[in-house]
């Protein structure tokens, strides 16, 4: 499929209830070299756009592994993994490459930007990759992100709160279908780490969607709109928060009875 085919895709893409399914994962597995059991165990699981998902679920239960085959960095073992009408699993290396970057913004626990580049420089990178002047865009973007102070001071001089929101900025830079976001808090203080939320949430009201891994409840159920449970590697509970107060409660439910697994 090419580039124009899976643009008219998105665009034209919903169904009767005039949402638009975004991601469709069907009976996912996915078994890592050497692994004994599988990462994934069976994942069936649609979001549609504009959504604010949160995975939740304890270490080595599978999100990462979910968010790098959505992602489409990785290949599940068996089981289709479908983003905005295109089966991941049908394009080569080449095209997987150019549908992350067209379409995937990615955001990690540790930021990974280029120390040695300035804020700005860092945000402007997927754009250079694309052949996509966007100095302006990355300052409307810092603006907004909170950053335009520090655009020119070298990613390695930066505060971790600083650095997850150049890491936000540049995930946004090429305007991506989809934001994924794994541990985005993982490594920063509480409030820099509300802030980030607060920012995400923000992004997911201007329509956003966005899937987020995070072992933070209160974060989730305060900021996110539907929660996936995720225990040894398959979904065990997919709770939609209409009233975030008493989802809270039931997700802690939920993660209450895992620990005491
Ligand atoms: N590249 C890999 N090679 C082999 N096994 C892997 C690899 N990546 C993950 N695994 C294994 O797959 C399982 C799921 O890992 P995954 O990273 O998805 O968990 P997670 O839920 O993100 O955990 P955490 O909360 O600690 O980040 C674990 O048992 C892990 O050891
Ligand atoms: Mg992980």
């Amino acid at each position: 499929m090419d580039g124009r085919t899976f643009f008219r895709t998105f665009r034209d893409g919903g169904d009767k209830n005039g949402m638009t399914e975004l991601v469709r994962l069907t009976d996912v597995t996915k078994v890592y070299q050497g692994g004994i059991t599988g990462a994934l165990n069976g994942v069936s699981v649609a979001v549609e756009k504009g959504e604010f998902t949160a995975i939740m679920g304890p270490s080595g239960s599978g999100k990462s592994t979910m968010l790098n085959l959505v992602a489409g960095v990785d290949r599940p073992t068996s089981g289709s993994v479908v983003v905005g009408g295109t089966e991941l699993g049908q394009l080569g290396e080449t095209g997987l490459a150019r549908f992350r970057r067209d379409h995937i913004g990615f955001v990690f626990q540790f930021f990974y930007l280029l120390p040695n580049l300035t804020a700005l420089e860092n945000v402007l990178i997927p754009a250079q990759l694309k052949g996509n002047p966007a100095s302006g865009r990355a300052r409307e973007l810092m603006e907004r992100l909170g950053i335009i102070d520090i655009a020119s001071r070298y990613a390695a001089r930066l505060s971790g709160g600083q650095q997850q929101r150049v890491a936000i900025a540049r995930a946004l830079i090429n305007k991506p279908t989809l934001l994924l976001a794994d541990e985005p808090t993982g490594a920063l203080d509480t409030r820099s780490g509300e802030q980030v939320m607060e920012l995400l949430s923000e992004l997911h009201r201007d329509g956003q969607t966005i899937l987020l891994v995070t072992h933070d409840a209160k974060l989730a159920t305060r900021h996110a709109a539907r929660v996936l449970s995720v225990i040894d590697g398959k979904i065990v509970d997919d709770a939609r928060l209409e009233s975030p107060e008493l989802a809270a409660s039931d997700v802690i439910r939920v993660r209450g009875e895992e620990a005491s697994r």
